[in-house]
């Protein structure tokens, strides 16, 4: 790494995220839903941000709880899986220096152990004595312990899934996200152990009065745009009479907007924020109680 690019300053946050892989487009689209402005080039290892004090690191995200640590950067967006790996699965190790913001909504995928598809796995003993093949040595081992199974782990950094072929293991323990990379290497997810998805990391250490700020701002962003894009804005017509049915269907509806229809006091038009995904199995049921012109719109920002 240039030295001279790592100096962390103390007036512009330094936030790192995976430089190519599953996180990294989308955790760019989220920069740009909250506004930021990045003169990207993915050879540059800092990237400033136009419009507001950040810059970005793009590293190998393995290394993003290190960094954070050794006070290389403030904020990271990283899996749950590698946080486990190197700070929580190892007291000794970073364990202090890094807290846990927030769950991104994005990146979800699990940790699972994997088996050759031709082995009859009937449960984790059948991994007794055998060797498998991780990344994820530390999350692994507190698994086996527990378990009480004895095997021996073979620490990969990465390409966990041909090992078997390579017959240098028996299993594996790898991430799973569609079970594409399992399948096309003939084997099978046999049991999950550890469930994860992004979330925003940060430095334990105190920021300066600057950087408070600068991070209550981005966090505010942040929070704005994963609460809009989880939320929806329904419009509907309605008979008085199916409030109460209609509010119990709508998922997470806060405070609807209630306005009359006509003179007769009959029908109302209702416009609500549903703070949950809106599935077509509840508009079925609002138009089984007699909703009319329903609209669901996206929400591009909610700031409370
Ligand atoms: C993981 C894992 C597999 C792949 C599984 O790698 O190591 O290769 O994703 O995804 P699938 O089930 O959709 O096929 P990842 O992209 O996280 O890269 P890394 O482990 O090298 O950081
Ligand atoms: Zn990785």
């Amino acid at each position: 790494m240039n030295l001279e690019s790592s100096k962390l300053p103390s007036h512009r946050l330094r936030l790192a995220i995976q430089k190519s892989g599953r996180l990294t487009e989308k955790s760019l689209a989220l920069f740009l839903q909250c506004g930021l402005d990045f003169d990207l080039r993915k050879d540059r290892l800092v990237n400033e941000c136009k419009n507001f004090p950040i810059d970005l690191m793009l590293v190998r995200d393995d290394d993003i709880p290190e960094y954070i640590s050794d006070g290389v950067c403030h904020l990271g967006i990283v899996g749950e899986n590698v946080v486990e790996e190197k700070c929580f699965s190892n007291p000794h190790k970073n364990r202090d220096s890094i807290l846990i913001v927030r769950k991104m909504g994005f990146g979800s995928c699990r940790l699972s152990l994997a088996v050759p598809d031709k082995m009859n796995f009937q449960g984790v003993k059948d991994l007794e004595g055998t060797r498998i093949a991780t990344s994820y040595p530390m999350i692994l081992s507190q698994y086996l312990k527990q378990a009480r199974v004895e095997a021996k782990i073979v620490e990969l950094a990465g390409s966990v899934e041909i090992a078997p072929s390579l017959k240098i293991a028996d299993a594996i323990c790898d991430l799973v996200s569609t079970g594409g990379t399992l399948r096309s290497n003939g084997m099978k997810e046999v049991l999950p152990i550890f469930k994860s998805q992004a979330v925003l990391v940060r430095s334990a250490a105190t920021f300066t009065p600057e950087l408070d700020l600068a991070f209550a701002r981005l966090l505010q962003r942040i929070n704005g745009v994963i609460h809009a894009s989880e939320s929806k804005y329904i419009m509907m017509n309605a008979p008085t009479v199916a409030l109460k049915e209609i509010r119990k269907i709508i998922p997470g509806m806060e405070e609807p907007s209630i306005m009359p229809l006509g003179t007769n006091g009959e029908r109302i038009a209702i416009h609500a924020v549903a703070r949950e995904t809106v599935f077509w199995e509840t508009i079925e049921q609002l138009k089984a109680v007699g909703a009319t012109s329903i609209l669901v719109l996206p929400i591009e920002k909610i700031i409370a």
